[in-house]
């Protein structure tokens, strides 16, 4: 064949106008791949049929050829010898393909062609989350034991960012739904009432922080045998929350002062001596003041033991934030198997919000030991900020471990891209650990992609796939919904999440929709009734869904 290709290079450089030229410089460029590549030089043929009726064929051949077009392939129309082609188009037919059919190009350049990517399709696991592919057809994939078990990932947390209504909530919503369906137990940390609707249907507990009711633990109280390393680092890491304030600095004389004020403390109560005392906040402040003071006397270390005893003073009983740590916490949340703590009375507050989510984790952490044949998941809705500092690191950090262990999977969801590329502690903690990103609409911060990218290791690939979420020309003949990124390991895909109207009325934060629900709920008392009579009345009206919820609200 080479040689019959210098000949023909030759033959044509013999004639020197323009398309001889051309025809020589292909030749001589294939020659010099062969030459240099080691490139096997194959025989091929393409044949490209489509079939349909009058003016769409026109459109569907110009499509077909724009698109080759693109790829610097230009195709040839034969009329000649259609018959003949049909037939060697058919399967084990290719032999009957004449020579004037046959082009000659490289192995790889006839592979090019080859169709090796198929519609994606349901993954075979006995742990499968719904969505649609791009098309709206129902897939289901495993975000959690296959891609463990295959390497793809190695823990099940996930990190969940996009632009504010761009379907986080929302995805959350139908991931967690799902996720009851498999029994698992789920604690949620909300700041916007997103799962309001979610907590009814299943009804699950829904405690809302609020300063006449705020949702009170007793960390300190628990049995000589749940006493631990991580244990103390625990308590110590609230102590200094409560001292110093979520960005505080802690020198390494007060922090080997109160572990061993901690440990003592323990080691008197377990002892069961004369000291044994309640289980509580008042009983280790006034224990760790005294205990302190004799340290200091003891080893000359400086501890400024009246600002520990002024600052710390106001979570004590009687005082303003008394309740907090001294009330036991209700053991029936331990058993319960949707909770949603909804703290947004105090996501402005610089003290409470950060210890009230520390504990709500110690909750969660001490729920996964007490059950932990469980599979579980730990949600984190924009609370992570209260705590992503310093002084919070190695707690997170920990955290992530035990969840892992634990058969858990804790789950960041945010908006906040500044916050994140800005912090140390979001990057080696929370991202470092979450092997599983999911991506909504990226448009907002589209301008500085490139920090986004190398903070969640987003290749030029996965990147396009990106931005290709919520853009494809797919809406028709669909109900509503917003396609989602999911990368597990190094490579995503996209899927649609796309819910029954059930689900979008239980899901959906907007308030009109919510509103015109909860009228209903008033008069049915229960919400899987409020929801049934809804729907029952929305498809009897003959109404839009947003035109019956305008009339419900304008009469309600
Ligand atoms: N998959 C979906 N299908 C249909 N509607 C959706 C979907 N996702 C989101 N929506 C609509 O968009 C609204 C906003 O979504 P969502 O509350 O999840 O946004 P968000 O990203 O959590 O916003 P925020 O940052 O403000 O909390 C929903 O109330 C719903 O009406
Ligand atoms: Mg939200």
């Amino acid at each position: 064949i080479i040689s019959s290709l210098t000949l023909k290079q030759k033959r044509h450089a013999g004639i020197p106008d323009p398309a001889n030229r051309l025809c020589e410089q292909d030749i001589a460029q294939l020659l010099a791949e062969v030459a240099r590549d080691n490139q096997l030089l194959v025989h091929a043929h393409f044949n490209c049929m489509i079939c349909s009726k009058g003016q769409a064929l026109q459109q569907a051949v110009n499509f077909v050829e724009s698109s080759l077009f693109s790829l610097g392939i230009i195709p040839s129309r034969n009329a000649y010898n259609q018959l003949e082609l049909f037939r060697a188009s058919l399967p084990a037919n290719a032999s009957a393909l004449k020579k004037y059919d046959l082009a000659l190009l490289s192995a790889k350049a006839a592979a090019c062609l080859f169709f090796k990517e198929r519609q994606p399709g349901s993954e075979d696991s006995r742990f499968l989350i719904r969505f649609t592919d791009r098309r709206g057809i129902p897939i289901s994939i495993d975000p959690a034991d296959l891609p463990m078990s295959s390497g793809r990932i190695s823990n099940r947390s996930k990190f969940v960012l996009g632009g504010s209504g761009s379907g986080k909530s929302f995805f959350m919503n139908s991931l967690v739904e799902q996720y009851l369906l498999y029994n698992m137990d789920v604690v949620i940390v909300d700041t916007g009432h997103s799962y309001s609707g979610l907590c009814a249907y299943y009804k699950g507990r829904y405690l809302t922080y609020s300063e006449q009711e705020p949702i009170t633990m007793n960390p300190f109280a628990f049995k000589a045998s749940e006493y631990n390393i991580e244990k103390r680092d625990f308590l110590k890491t609230l102590i200094f929350l409560l001292l110093k304030g979520v960005n505080g600095e802690v020198s390494a004389v007060e922090d080997s002062i109160i572990s061993s004020v901690i440990s003592s403390f323990y080691a008197l109560h377990f002892s069961g001596g004369e000291a044994k005392t309640e289980l509580n906040f008042d009983a280790f402040y006034f224990y760790s003041i005294q205990r302190i003071r004799e340290i200091c006397a003891q080893d000359h270390v400086g501890f400024d033991v009246d600002a520990y005893r002024f600052v710390l003073r106001k979570f004590c009983l009687g005082e303003e934030f008394g309740l907090l740590l001294n009330l036991a916490t209700d053991s029936s949340l331990l058993e319960e198997k949707l909770i949603v703590f909804e703290i947004d009375a105090i996501r402005e507050h610089k003290v409470l919000f950060p210890i009230v989510t520390l504990i709500i984790m110690d909750v969660f952490l001490q729920k996964m030991r007490l059950r932990d044949h469980q599979r579980k998941a730990l949600i984190l809705e924009e609370a992570w900020k209260a705590i992503a500092s310093e002084l919070m690191a190695s707690y997170l950090v920990y955290m992530y471990k035990t969840v892992r262990k634990f058969y858990g999977e804790a789950i960041v969801v945010t908006q906040e891209l500044e916050d994140i590329i800005s912090s140390p502690t979001v990057k080696n903690s929370i991202i470092a650990n979450s092997d599983t990103i999911c991506l909504l609409d990226q448009g907002k911060f589209r301008d500085d992609y490139t920090k986004v990218a190398a903070l969640l290791s987003l290749n030029e690939t996965e990147q396009k796939k990106i931005f290709t979420i919520n853009s494809l020309d797919n809406k028709s003949a669909r109900s509503r919904f917003k396609e989602v990124y999911i990368k597990r390991g190094s490579t995503g895909e996209v899927y649609g999440v796309e819910v029954s109207l059930r689900q979008y009325m239980t899901f959906s934060t907007e308030k009109p929709e919510k509103r015109a629900l909860e009228s209903y709920l008033k008069h049915h008392g229960n919400y899987q009734d409020a929801l049934d009579a809804f729907i029952y009345d929305l498809e009897g009206s003959d109404l839009s869904l947003t035109e019956f919820i305008n009339q419900v609200n304008t009469h309600s």
